[in-house]
């Protein structure tokens, strides 16, 4: 048969103006296909829309809600804590008035640079520097170095916490004359 024979037989009864139309079937893959999309409709619309599939807005909710446990050390600018290092003169003013009132000048020195207790201005720590690692120190204290325990004894609230720990932080890299020399056996180069 040559291909205008085949046409032939495709060739439907119908004339518009001369122009006529063959019957040529869709390919199965296609048809499959289409079926296809009938069913997922079919699928979707009893999950989504009776028996109980999340909205669109409640899948908003659910990813907000489980971003921070996937925020990576890069995109995190609390430093995995919580702690966000505030930066603001208000804020770094209250810190500042904490780290006198909370009498830790006494051991590291009003300018941070140390004198019982370490340095606060270096990169090298004993115990972590990164906000919460130095919020841990600073609630749990040193006692048997003769750092009492802070917030937990005496009430240091969250904000407070977050005040005191930014001044420590904004205080980095200030090099105060008469620093407390770095301890090699235990103080670690860390930098957060
Ligand atoms: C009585 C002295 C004393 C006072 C008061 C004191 N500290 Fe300390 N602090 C120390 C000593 C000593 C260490 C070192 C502990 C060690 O050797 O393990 C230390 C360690 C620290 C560390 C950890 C440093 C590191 O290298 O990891 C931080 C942070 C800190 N102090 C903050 C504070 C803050 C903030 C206050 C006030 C709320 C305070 N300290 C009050 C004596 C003191």
């Amino acid at each position: 048969m040559s291909h205008n024979e085949q046409d032939k037989d495709k060739l439907l009864d119908h004339e518009y103006d001369g122009i006529r139309e063959l019957d040529n079937h869709m390919p199965r893959w296609w048809i499959l296909g289409f079926y296809f999309t009938i069913a997922f409709s079919v699928v979707y619309i009893i999950y989504y829309h009776f028996a109980g599939g999340p909205s669109s807005a409640q899948e908003y909710e659910a990813e907000m809600a489980a971003a921070p446990k996937r925020t990576t050390p890069e995109t995190d600018t609390t430093g995995g804590s919580g702690i966000t290092l505030l930066t603001d003169a208000e804020s770094l003013k209250a810190g500042e008035a904490l780290y006198i009132a909370q009498a830790c000048i006494g051991c590291h020195k009003p300018d941070l640079g140390g004198s019982v207790g370490p340095n606060l201005t270096d990169d090298y720590w004993i115990h972590g520097c990164k906000p919460e690692e130095v919020a841990a120190s600073i609630k749990s204290g040193f006692p048997e170095k003769g750092m009492t325990p802070y917030g937990n004894n005496q009430p240091l609230s969250a904000e407070k916490m977050q005040q005191l720990v930014s001044y420590i932080f904004s205080k980095k890299g200030s090099k105060p004359v008469g620093a407390k020399p770095i301890d090699p056996a235990r103080e670690k180069l860390c930098k957060s």
